[in-house]
């Protein structure tokens, strides 16, 4: 499925799992917007995608900021007119004992992971809503269905949020032909877990995920593939968790 014409926007894009995003969405023919919080790191993947012919453009975004998200989809609309796919993807880990978690801790994980996917998703649903079409794909976790293997309340709770968060802007946006579900990645080897000794053998399909992995199902909810495909999880975890 070609996605030539289309504007992509991939929070924590300069990320493992956001980075094979703009990546695979870039190679269908999108125009991606890499956001993150990083801007050096975001430019050095717009780059390396517009060396292969890509269109592919850097911004600077803080999810704990209203003001950035507001501004970060006003310039893409400004910049390129409209926005087909927006992927929550920034998001960072938490795995401190249960009760050693801190308060400021657990504030910071929601804000990063839950309050800033309900921000851009509200951002770019009312540009959605005026276009009548649009593709929003959240990145939960596998450890927001089942509680988290080695990572602590914050981060399930964030992430259990956004499947929640996902079906209720799916809700919403169904009546103006927006499409809005999640991906719960499983076990994925990133820089959020390299090193963290996640064994392959504990996955029924034999090895960790991989940042491509879920790209694909990104890919496929973020195209006109999964048309009639809203308010739904996408579990892209080897078997580790099947429902
Ligand atoms: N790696 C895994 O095993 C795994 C499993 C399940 C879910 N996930 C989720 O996938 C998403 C991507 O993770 P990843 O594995 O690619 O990790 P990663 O650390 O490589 O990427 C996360 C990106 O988010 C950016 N970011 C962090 N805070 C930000 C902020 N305040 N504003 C804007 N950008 C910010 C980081 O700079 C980074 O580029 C995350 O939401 C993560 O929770 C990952």
């Amino acid at each position: 499925m070609d996605l030539t014409n289309q504007v992509a926007v991939i929070t924590g894009g300069a990320g493992g799992i956001g980075s094979a995003t703009a990546d695979l969405l870039s190679e269908r023919g999108a125009l991606v917007v890499i956001a993150d919080i990083h801007l050096g790191n975001a430019k050095k993947v717009a780059d390396a995608l517009v060396n292969k012919g890509r269109q592919a453009f850097a911004m600077e975004v803080n999810m704990m900021s209203e003001e950035s998200v507001e501004g970060l989809v006003a310039t893409v609309k400004e910049k390129h007119g409209r926005i087909d796919v927006l992927v929550n993807n920034a998001g960072v880990l938490s795995a401190e004992p249960m009760l050693d978690l801190a308060v400021e801790q657990w504030d910071r994980v929601m804000d990063i992971n839950l309050r800033g996917t309900f921000l851009c998703s509200k951002a770019a649903m009312r540009v959605m809503v005026e276009q009548k079409s649009g593709k929003i794909v959240n990145i939960a976790s596998m450890a927001g269905q089942l509680g988290g293997l080695k990572v602590s309340p914050d981060y399930t709770a964030s992430k259990a949020g956004i499947i929640s968060l996902g079906k209720a802007f799916a809700r919403y946006g169904a009546a103006y032909g927006v499409n809005v579900n999640n991906v719960a990645p499983g076990l994925i080897e990133t820089d959020m877990t390299r090193g963290r000794g996640d064994d392959p053998a504990s996955v029924p399909l034999g090895r960790l995920g991989t940042a491509e992995d879920v790209a694909k199902a990104v890919y496929f909810l973020a195209s006109p593939l999964s048309d009639y495909i809203t308010g739904t999880t996408i579990d892209v975890n080897g078997g580790l968790l099947m429902r």
